[in-house]
């Protein structure tokens, strides 16, 4: 499948992306040669003159290549992050949440490596399926499904649609044609308080999503669903929140909506074959942070399956989860260059040339990255500088009170780690600056899988006068 070019690595499905200069490869090391790369994909080198290599790759060489701000993907980072779900999870459907990123090549590489896809909109349905992925393999979410979001689900076959709301029962088997039958679950919320900021928890009753167990709402929909003839409830769903960082929650909310399937059984005399339950595992940011263990969680959470179905004397149904950040957070890394450094008092900006609107997380959840200076040594003694993006407003921070050479300085290159998840799927035109390009890294090969946002394509949609 893949032919050399010199120094790049070309899939054969790409090659109608026009030909850019190759990337020398960066002669492999050993092992990662500072501790300050642990959150680094695992292929990032220190490599000559402070550059960076990751895939191969050099960030400098890349920077060039391809301009900033740019956006590099680690292809074999993603895809030992499936491995390992796969191997922590046997007998369970791993499915990617797509909501973190997307785009056809990764669609590619999730599917290779054997998971399934679990998307909220019709937008990111139609990318799926016209890239090629089996819809039968694909979980539909949303909690406000529009008409065309609910028909595109049908028209296209999505495996399984799940219910967020009473109102979308018969709205969507009146959708179904006679004859067909569309399986769903239902998503459900246990009542569990986890996640890393009030905006991404979703276990408990004081949010948008799913229907309440504690005051029946889940019950209610499921007899509602159940006289549907052209629904199949399949199971349940629930998805308590995101950037989780222990095992515990999951596994109050398991043993919960177990109690949901025994109660189910006992009100309808049926036993549902599947649970879904969700994402939301924690990466590291900045070295030192803790990373949801996914072989633990794996474990732990098959486990106590199996006592919860053996102590209500049900079958164990089968399994489903949904990671989104943890496939694709840490093989991602953002790389910008500096375009101006201010001293204010006793404050230090380094003001860069993307910000908020490839990268609103810190804005919105106060979360804290670990950039570092590419592409030269300094022997500056270290100052406490906040990275400042190029956007109208004090708040376009990417990373606030971070260390930095105090001879930073504007043609820098400043790179941040971990940027591979809800960077770009968040990303916007604000101030009509248009969106970085995403590039593949792999085996000493970069190739371009998203092109930069074009003033062009940012004014083409202003059709008034
Ligand atoms: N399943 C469902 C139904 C979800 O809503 C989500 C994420 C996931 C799975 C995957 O969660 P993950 O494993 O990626 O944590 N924009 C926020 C995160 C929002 C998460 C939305 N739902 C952020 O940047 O932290």
């Amino acid at each position: 499948m893949t032919t050399s070019l010199p120094g790049v690595a070309v899939r054969a499905s790409a090659r109608t992306v026009p030909p850019v200069p190759p990337v020398p490869a960066v002669p492999p090391v050993p092992a990662k040669s500072s501790a300050a790369l642990s959150v680094w994909p695992a292929s990032a080198r220190l490599v000559s003159h402070g550059d960076v290599a990751v895939g191969g790759v050099s960030l400098v060489e890349a920077a060039e290549r391809f301009g900033t701000p740019v956006y590099l993907l680690d292809e074999d980072e993603v895809r030992e992050r499936c491995r390992t779900y796969v191997r922590a999870f046997p007998d369970t459907e791993v499915v990617y949440a797509a909501k973190a990123f997307l785009c056809r090549a990764l669609l590619h590489w999730v599917q290779e490596e054997g998971l399934g896809l679990d998307v909220c909109s019709a937008g990111e349905l139609e990318l799926a399926v016209t890239t090629g992925f089996p819809p039968e393999r694909i979980v539909f979410h949303g909690n406000a499904k529009s008409p065309d979001d609910l028909s595109a689900a049908l028209r296209l076959g999505a495996g399984r649609i799940v219910i967020d709301s009473a109102w979308e029962i018969a709205r969507l088997a009146a959708l179904i044609p006679p004859g067909a039958r569309q399986r769903v679950l239902v998503r459900v919320v246990p009542g569990v308080s986890a996640g890393s900021h009030a905006a991404i928890r979703t276990g408990t009753d004081d949010q948008k999503f799913g229907l309440s167990i504690t005051d029946g709402s889940a019950q209610h929909a499921v007899a509602r669903i159940l006289e549907q003839p052209r629904l199949e409830l399949a199971g349940l769903h629930c998805h308590i929140g995101s950037q989780i960082t222990t095992v515990k929650p999951y596994l109050t909310a398991l043993r919960r909506v177990v109690g949901l399937l025994a109660q189910i059984r006992q009100q309808h005399g049926i036993v549902l074959p599947e649970l879904d339950l969700g994402g939301g595992h924690a990466v590291a940011y900045r070295p030192g942070e803790t990373a949801l263990d996914i072989p633990s969680l794996g474990a732990r959470i098959r486990r106590e399956l199996a006592t919860s179905c053996a102590a209500a004397d049900l079958p164990v149904p089968r399994l489903t989860v949904e990671p989104g950040r943890a496939l694709v957070g840490p093989a991602g890394v953002a790389l910008y260059r500096v375009l101006a450094v201010k001293r204010t008092g006793d404050r230090v900006f380094v003001a860069v040339d993307g910000g908020m609107s490839d990268n609103p997380r810190p804005a919105l959840y106060g979360v804290r990255y670990a950039p570092r200076l590419i592409g030269r040594r300094s022997t500056a003694a270290p100052v406490t500088a906040t990275v400042v993006g190029r956007h109208c407003e004090a708040g376009d921070v990417l990373a606030a009170d971070v260390a930095m050479p105090g001879d930073v300085r504007p043609g820098d290159l400043v790179a941040v780690p971990v940027a591979g998840a809800y960077h770009l799927s968040m990303a916007s035109s604000y101030n009509a600056v248009g969106r970085p390009p995403v590039v593949a890294v792999h085996d000493g090969g970069a190739r371009l899988l998203v092109r930069r946002e074009s003033l062009a394509d940012i004014n083409s949609r202003d059709v008034g006068l």
